[in-house]
């Protein structure tokens, strides 16, 4: 008794879903530093989409200009603005806070319980536009987008 023969069902190749590749491409973010006196106002800054090798970089200053910044934390300190970052990115402050343009976080996710929770304590926090600064990935969804470093009242 013959038994048919089984064929592997291959997607042919001009029907495969092409992905965007993101990896050698920039950004732009527009920064308000609501702590800087001398600030001239929203300063549109580029940042690289870090690719897999960036992800793994050792870092030992991340103000070194040769490290590419993983999330708004960084990048809005490499580019001079004040947004302290007191635990490095650990999650254990709240002293990288900033706040995305409204219908940002639709885009980039909210905050996971461990961040709700150090959000709490963080000033001028508004309800569905807050985010700690380490904790957003520079990624393609960024792209456009204004962000905010909220006044430090103290
Ligand atoms: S730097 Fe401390 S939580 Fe982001």
């Amino acid at each position: 008794m013959n038994t048919p023969m089984k064929t592997s069902a291959k997607t042919p190749l001009n029907t495969r879903q092409k992905h965007r590749n993101f990896s050698n491409s920039t950004i732009n973010i527009t920064i308000i530093d609501h702590n800087d006196p001398s600030s001239p106002g929203p300063v549109t800054v580029t940042a690289k989409i870090p690719t897999e090798s960036d992800e793994s970089q050792s870092v030992t200053d991340p103000f070194d200009p040769s490290h590419v910044p993983l999330n708004l934390m960084t990048l809005c300190q490499q580019n001079s603005m004040e947004i302290e970052g007191a635990c490095g990115g650990e999650l254990a402050c709240s002293t990288c806070h900033v706040l995305l343009e409204p219908g940002g976080i639709e885009k980039v996710g909210g905050p996971g319980e461990e961040e709700e929770d150090m959000l709490d304590l963080a000033y001028g926090l508004e309800e569905g536009r807050s985010r700690l600064g380490c904790q957003v990935r520079i990624t393609e969804k960024l792209d456009g987008m204004t962000i905010e470093i909220p006044e430090d009242p103290y």
